[in-house]
């Protein structure tokens, strides 16, 4: 395994991932997959609004951007997964490279911008999915949407995945889609948040829905927009997608790292937001993500107020058996 990963860190960092994660798919169809990752850890379920989730371990959005990988990621064990972000029109992100490796602090930066391939293809890919457990979608808009076609992008994604989802999530917080973030504020964030309540009702989705926060955000920022979240019969938040803010990464040469940083120097600016919006709304369910790499920060997440916690970057530097590690 180790000399897998090491071999994986060679390549660029999107080849690595489409070749891991194809291996990962291609064991699982050998049914060979739990003779290299058994999984053995102790299943204990969390219940939300009538779902099951096996384990309170999830992977994270922009894994499997299209649901290609749904029933391999699931055999691994994860209690849930979430896929996605996926926009209307399939669309081919930033130019490359796009997505930065710093293995020594176990952070990654990345400025995909939504690559995608639109939320036909991942519906068809999730409609064949053989895994049981608790799938969530996430939706965002297209690069180039301005205004009101900004929100309809949600809402065409809304009323096609809302079929097939436990849970919807909204993502407001690329920092890579320019002025994504600016949902954040109350007059962009009031018709965005009508308009999903609006589609709740008439597609009759009474699952979760989650609304993806930012960390870079203010405080008053978030109480305003938690607060909305609430009133507005959302269900909870996930905290948070990754920082612009680099004053945590180490960088030793000039090159352009723009976009946003994830993994371990993600963690504290990460918890600060997750544990702002529990005390300042405890009955929201809060997903917690952001910078968790071993038990001692799995944990740190539930204290801070998440009932349940999703990875990324620990999952590409230390593959299937950070699973094992972080729930035993
Ligand atoms: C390469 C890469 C792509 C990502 N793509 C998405 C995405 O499409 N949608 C999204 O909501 N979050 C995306 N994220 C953010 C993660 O879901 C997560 O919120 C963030 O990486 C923090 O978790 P981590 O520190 O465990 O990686 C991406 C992260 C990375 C590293």
């Amino acid at each position: 395994m180790k000399v897998l990963l090491a071999t994986l860190r060679m390549l660029s960092p999107e080849t690595a991932h489409s070749i891991a994660l194809n291996s990962l798919k291609l064991l699982h169809k050998l049914k060979l997959i739990n003779l290299f990752f058994p999984y053995k850890f102790s299943n204990s379920p969390f219940y939300f609004k009538g779902l099951e989730f096996k384990n309170r371990l999830g992977i994270a959005a922009g894994l499997d951007k299209n649901g290609d990988f749904i029933d391999s990621l699931g055999a691994l064990g994860f209690g849930f997964i979430e896929v996605g972000t996926i926009t209307p029109k399939p669309q081919s992100g930033n130019s490359k490279p796009r997505v930065f490796r710093f293995t020594d602090q176990e952070a990654i930066v990345n400025r995909l911008g939504f690559n995608n391939k639109g939320v036909d293809y991942l519906v068809e890919r999730v409609k064949k999915r053989k895994y049981s457990g608790v799938l969530g979608i996430n939706i965002g808009a297209n690069k180039d949407s301005k205004g009101q076609k900004r929100i309809d992008d949600y809402i065409e994604c809304f009323q096609k995945v809302s079929p097939f989802a436990d849970y919807i999530s909204v993502n407001i917080s690329s920092p890579n889609t320019p002025g994504l973030r600016s949902f954040h504020s109350k007059e962009n964030f009031l018709p965005l948040f009508e308009a999903i309540k609006n589609t709740r009702e008439s597609e009759r989705f009474y699952n979760p829905i989650f609304i993806k926060l930012s960390p870079d955000e203010e405080q008053d920022t978030i109480i305003e927009i938690t607060e909305a979240i609430k009133n507005f019969n959302f269900d909870g938040v996930i905290a948070s997608n990754t920082t612009v803010e680099k004053s945590n990464l180490i960088v030793s040469t000039t090159a352009n790292y723009s976009g946003g940083l994830s993994g371990k120097p993600l963690l504290k600016k990460s918890n600060a937001l997750l544990n702002l919006v529990h005390l300042n709304e405890p009955e929201l369910l809060k997903i917690g993500v952001g910078g968790v790499h071993n038990k001692e920060s799995f944990d740190m997440k539930f204290e801070k107020g998440a009932s349940l916690v999703q990875i990324y970057t620990s999952f590409i530097y230390h593959g299937p058996k950070i699973i094992k590690k972080l729930l035993k």
